[in-house]
């Protein structure tokens, strides 16, 4: 066991960190601007002095779009960068051209600074060539003056309490969880495992209430409570009678101090909860830094916080609490290898604040386990698409869904174009343009089916040596881009086209956007660019590889990871069919197509007697439409 990579950080939300002349600032709404701002977290460091720059940290500015496409100049120098990294498929190598240029260019500035004597003239032609080094760098505060052996002990000694405590329980352990984020994608996985888990006794969801509008006014129709947000859950999920007794719903929201949970269920966890899951989260790649920090950081932290006091309560019972991360907590660095236990500030920055928080909220995770004593497990999973075997997803349309419908739904457009000549010169345009994805060649996309990572999560509960420790949740497995080209093509039909995402975003997202809207598409112009703009920073080079190995060594879970191809592959057959596209949202209704998908493919497989994703596109429409009437969605 290693221990964690920790930051130093102030104590509570209105400590000031520890820098000496730290000074708060007010935004222009009167709060102090650290409160939520990164530098909790987060040092700015001089480049020259190597001291702290002691001003509120922009979150802006920890983002990859922050420090990018400034300039004609710099917007060539990447993409003939991602063309080099293609021939050569040497990352290093085309990094060092790129530094050397940055050099030449910084000198010639600087020559013309000093021909000048103008230090203005000198930053403009900086400026104007793209060139020159920042003048501060970042990094991930200090947590600790602990040394490693001081903070391996600390460690081994929550680990070793986790296991007595355990040990007491006895064979059947009766685990009580409290669970946040049920009603999500992972949420509703760690239900259903959770139902046939004999080791799990009692499962209470903190869910929020919902408001529900009408779709064209936005007027308030109704507002369903936590309770009936659950009942309807565990109808969908087909959990009725002796499974539905396992669940309780209780109100609350993660953002609220104590979760928001009323004062006397408070008590009644304090005695019975062995463990919490923390899984609510904003899962949003173009949210605000606000929103974001208020549901991952401030949710995380109030989580911690409320795990801690069910730990120091009298009579406690407490065992462990679980957070769920991101592996992309790591943001982008180099092509290398990130270790599970070690997070330090990337390079490259982030994609977006979704990335950024959750790493601010895994620094929060490990105050807690250092300072304040807490036994926590962080565990990160990578992307996470539907079922290893069936795709089902339960209506999610997050994440690597999104494109895979934007393009179905491209792809259906383009087809009823056909019909006529102008139709099917218009449907070229969209063809050209439309189906273009951001990506170089050689990117890898890092994707674990939902089963594994809530085996993970699950796993967790008993094993006690996951405290003190990061798990990445990924695959070893992973997908390179020309693959999802090549699958695309096999099971929707559609013709990806690759593009190199320095170009697509300077340059071909405006054009397709004002294209399509002249086209009367602008709901399509509307996704495609959002897409490109989003999932873009996925599909380009200088990504880190996930390393993977304490899913098996800590959590004790099985080495063969799923096929990430094959799962890729049920994820679009998933999409076109149960989803078409998205465009089924009602979510009884997903729920009632799933269950037909399931059985339909375990009767293929048993009546081929192979492995569903193993079959070949044509020949799987073909058995499937032998028992499954793909209109009206209903068994023949
Ligand atoms: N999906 C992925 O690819 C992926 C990958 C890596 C890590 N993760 C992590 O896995 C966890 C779950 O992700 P997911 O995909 O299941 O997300 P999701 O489908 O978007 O679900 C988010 C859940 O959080 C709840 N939530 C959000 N804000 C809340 C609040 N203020 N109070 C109470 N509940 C709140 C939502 O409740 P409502 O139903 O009320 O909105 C929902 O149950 C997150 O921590 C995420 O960072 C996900």
């Amino acid at each position: 066991m290693k221990p964690p990579r920790t930051a130093d950080a102030p104590d509570a939300l209105t400590d000031p960190p520890h820098s000496p002349g730290f000074e708060p600032t007010p935004n222009p709404e009167g709060e102090m601007m650290w409160r939520s701002s990164p530098s909790r977290y987060i040092a700015k460091i001089h480049m020259e002095t190597r001291k702290e720059v002691l001003r509120p940290i922009d979150p802006e500015d920890l983002l990859v779009h922050a420090h990018r496409d400034k300039n004609p100049m710099e917007v060539a120098a990447q993409f003939f960068a991602s063309r080099a990294i293609q021939l050569t498929g040497n990352e290093s190598f085309v990094r060092k051209g790129l530094r050397r240029i940055n050099a030449a260019g910084t000198a010639v500035a600087e020559t013309l600074g000093a021909a000048t004597g103008s230090e203005t003239v000198e930053t403009q032609a900086k400026k104007l060539l793209g060139v020159g080094e920042r003048d501060h760098f970042y990094r991930f505060r200090e947590l600790t003056r602990l040394s490693e052996k001081e903070l391996r002990e600390r460690i081994e000694k929550l680990q070793k309490d986790a296991a007595a405590l355990l040990r007491a329980r006895g064979r059947n352990p009766k685990l009580v969880i409290l669970l946040t984020g049920a009603t999500g994608f992972l949420g509703k996985e760690i239900l259903v495992q959770a139902a046939s888990d004999r080791r799990v006794a009692h499962v209470v969801s903190v869910v929020r209430p919902k408001t529900i509008r009408d779709p064209k006014t936005k007027e308030v129709m109704k507002v369903l409570t936590p309770a009936q947000r659950g009942a309807a859950l565990l109808r969908r999920l087909g959990m009725t009678g002796q499974k539905a007794a396992k669940f309780r719903f209780i109100g609350g929201d993660i953002e609220a101090p104590d979760l928001g949970i009323a004062p006397a269920e408070i008590v009644r966890l304090q005695k019975t909860v062995t463990h919490v899951i923390h899984c609510a989260a904003s899962v949003a790649f173009d949210d605000t830094y606000e929103n974001s920090y208020r549901a991952n950081v401030l949710g995380s932290r109030n989580a911690l916080e409320f795990a801690l006091s069910l730990q120091s309560a009298k009579g406690s019972r407490f065992i462990q609490h679980i957070a769920i991360e991101t592996s992309y907590i790591h943001g982008r660095k180099k092509r290398s290898i990130v270790q599970e236990s070690a997070l330090t500030f990337p390079r490259n920055f982030y994609n977006n604040f979704y990335e950024l928080t959750k790493a601010m909220a895994s620094i929060e995770t490990d105050r807690f386990l250092v300072e304040r004593g807490l036994r926590v497990s962080q565990l990160l999973p990578s992307i996470v698409i539907g079922h290893s075997r069936t795709g089902n997803n339960r209506g999610d349309t997050k994440v690597v869904n999104a494109p895979i419908n934007a393009f179905g739904r491209a792809k259906e457009i383009i087809d009823r174009m056909r019909t006529d000549p102008v139709g099917r010169a218009k449907a070229w345009v969209v063809m050209a343009f439309a189906l273009a994805f951001p990506s170089d060649r050689s990117a890898e996309l890092n994707l674990v089916p939902v089963d594994r990572v809530v085996a993970g999560i699950l796993a967790a509960l008993t094993a006690p040596a996951s405290i003190g420790e990061r798990v990445h949740l990924a695959t070893d497995n992973r997908l390179r881009a020309e693959d999802i080209v090549r699958i695309c093509k096999e099971e929707i039909g559609i013709d990806i086209r690759l593009a190199d995402p320095t170009l697509f975003r300077n340059v071909t997202l405006p054009v397709v956007k004002a294209a399509l809207e002249r086209m009367n598409q602008p709901k399509l112009a509307n996704a495609l660019s959002k897409l490109g703009t989003i999932f873009g920073g996925y599909g380009e080079w200088g990504q880190p590889v996930h390393d993977v190995g304490n899913d098996v060594r800590v959590l004790g879970l099985v080495l063969h990871r799923p096929s990430t191809e094959f799962a890729f592959r049920m994820l679009c057959r998933h999409n076109r069919f149960v989803q078409e596209f998205g465009q089924i949202r009602d979510e009884e209704e997903i729920a009632r197509r799933e269950a037909i998908w399931e059985k339909v493919i375990d009767r293929i497989e048993l009546r081929t007697g192979r492995q569903i994703a193993s079959i070949p596109a044509d020949e799987f429409r073909r058995l499937m439409t032998q028992d499954l009437d793909v209109k009206t969605f209903r068994e023949r």
